[in-house]
């Protein structure tokens, strides 16, 4: 029996819908525990890819899929991306579950998130959070009350119920995956089962441990598989980090820091090889080099016990690498990720600097990694004092090169 996180390690895109498609073919539940259809998710099966913005990146295998509490969901789109899963021959209709306790993104809610000012991803993220918490959202639950009049005692505190009474009505049809999902996960631990949380967005985003504001509305840390599931720290084995051998980050203005941020040749090799354009809006990614500072902080924050790094192909080529190993602000040494945003933006990156390599891809064991790829990746995990249990390069599930049994 294993209970395994995922989470991404630094801005997102980290490639962790990967890395749960690879995880799941062993896991009987895989949960999405936060965010909502702002995250995008690519799974690539033998050349045919498919990006998740809700439903969990473990579909493709035989499993039960849920979706959280601390999830916010957007009807219409589950709805899109279930029969965009059935028109692929996956069909989920009787492994999905939904929590009762999870937040419903309102048509309402889409329009107001349009006007976000930093570049948020337009999907109704912030004003369903922000409802959530003000206590006047409505609840994959209230489709139940709705139908079951329940609800009339609830009315006068609860205008939304009025106002989308009939936008419940229209979703009755998933009365029957709307369940007590703690219950549920909690039962199948005690039973032996696999469970694995897939976390959206990366710690670089999490509302509390980013750059506030430059962050999305949730807890994308470890943390928020606990509180976004109802299953308690004692229960998890593993937390598992994503990120890429390099780091992007995506917004609207490009306002938020990036500290080792290349407006370069080097950044746009990144850029094209990598093919750094987001996966829920197009936008093009920013990219630079790989942030010890960054990682360290979402290690501790999440408590990661192992890390997977991703498109170790997309330095393939470049002359030399570099790795961020620390700041410098006003002449002294930084090596705590600063809490503020302004603080971030004076930071400069200090690098050391190493020899590339020409190829990674294709290669199925670590030591048949050009000695220099291999020394990149062992370089990082001494200075991240956390081991690297798997690179991958290359975006199909069989393109992952296992460092370690996990
Ligand atoms: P997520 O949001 O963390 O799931 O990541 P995204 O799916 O948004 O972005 C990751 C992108 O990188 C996707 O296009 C993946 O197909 C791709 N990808 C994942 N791993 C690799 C890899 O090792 N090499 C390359 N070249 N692409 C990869
Ligand atoms: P995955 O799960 C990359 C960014 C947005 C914006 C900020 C706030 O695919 O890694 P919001 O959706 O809360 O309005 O956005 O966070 N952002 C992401 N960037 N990957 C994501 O998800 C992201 N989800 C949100 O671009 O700057
Ligand atoms: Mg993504």
């Amino acid at each position: 029996m294993t209970v395994n996180i995922v989470v991404g390690m630094q801005y997102g895109d980290e490639g962790k819908g990967k890395l749960v498609d690879f995880l799941a073919k062993d896991t009987d539940y895989v949960v999405r525990f936060q965010g909502g259809n702002n995250a995008g998710h690519t799974v690539v099966v033998n050349g045919e890819k498919t990006i998740l913005h809700l439903i969990p990146s473990g579909a493709f295998h035989d499993n039960i899929c849920v979706m959280g509490n601390g999830v916010v969901l957007d009807l219409e789109e589950l709805k899109k991306e279930m029969d965009m899963l059935k028109e692929k021959g996956v069909d989920l209709s009787d492994r999905f579950l939904i929590s009762e306790n999870a937040h419903l993104i309102l048509p309402a809610d889409v329009e107001d998130s349009k006007a976000d000012k930093i570049g948020g991803t337009g999907k109704g993220i912030a004003p369903a959070y922000t409802n959530k918490f003000a206590k006047i959202g409505l609840r994959a639950r209230d489709i139940i009350n709705v139908e079951e009049d329940l609800h009339e005692f609830d009315l006068k505190a609860r205008e939304n119920l009025v106002k989308f009474k009939d936008f419940l009505v229209e979703h009755s049809y998933l009365k029957k995956s709307i369940v007590n999902v703690s219950k549920v996960l909690n039962e199948a631990i005690d039973s032996g089962k696999n469970v694995l949380f897939e976390g959206a967005q990366a710690v670089g985003l999490d509302i509390d441990h980013g750059h506030y504001p430059f962050v999305t509305s949730s807890n994308a840390s470890a943390g928020g598989a606990c509180t976004g599931t109802g299953v308690g720290p004692t229960k998890i084995d593993k937390v598992f980090g994503v990120c890429k051998a390099y780091i992007t980050r995506v917004d609207r203005d490009g306002e938020s820091p990036l500290t080792t941020q290349l407006d370069d040749k080097v950044g746009k090799h990144m850029q094209v090889e990598g093919n750094e354009y987001g996966a829920t809006t197009g936008r093009p990614r920013r990219c630079g080099w790989f942030d010890v500072v960054l990682a360290k902080h979402a290690i501790r924050v999440s408590g990661i016990s192992g890390v997977v790094m991703t498109k170790l192909d997309v330095l393939d080529g470049l002359k030399e690498v570099k790795i961020c190993t620390h700041y410098e602000l006003n002449g002294s040494r930084v090596d705590d990720y600063p809490a503020d945003a302004i603080v971030q933006r004076k930071c400069k990156p200090v690098y050391e600097t190493f020899k590339g390599w020409e190829n990674t891809k294709g290669v199925k064991a670590f030591e048949e990694l050009p000695l220099e790829a291999q020394n990149y990746v062992r370089k990082i995990e001494e200075l991240i004092c956390v081991p690297v249990i798997m690179v991958t390069n290359g975006s199909d599930r069989e393109e992952c090169i296992k460092l370690k049994e996990f």
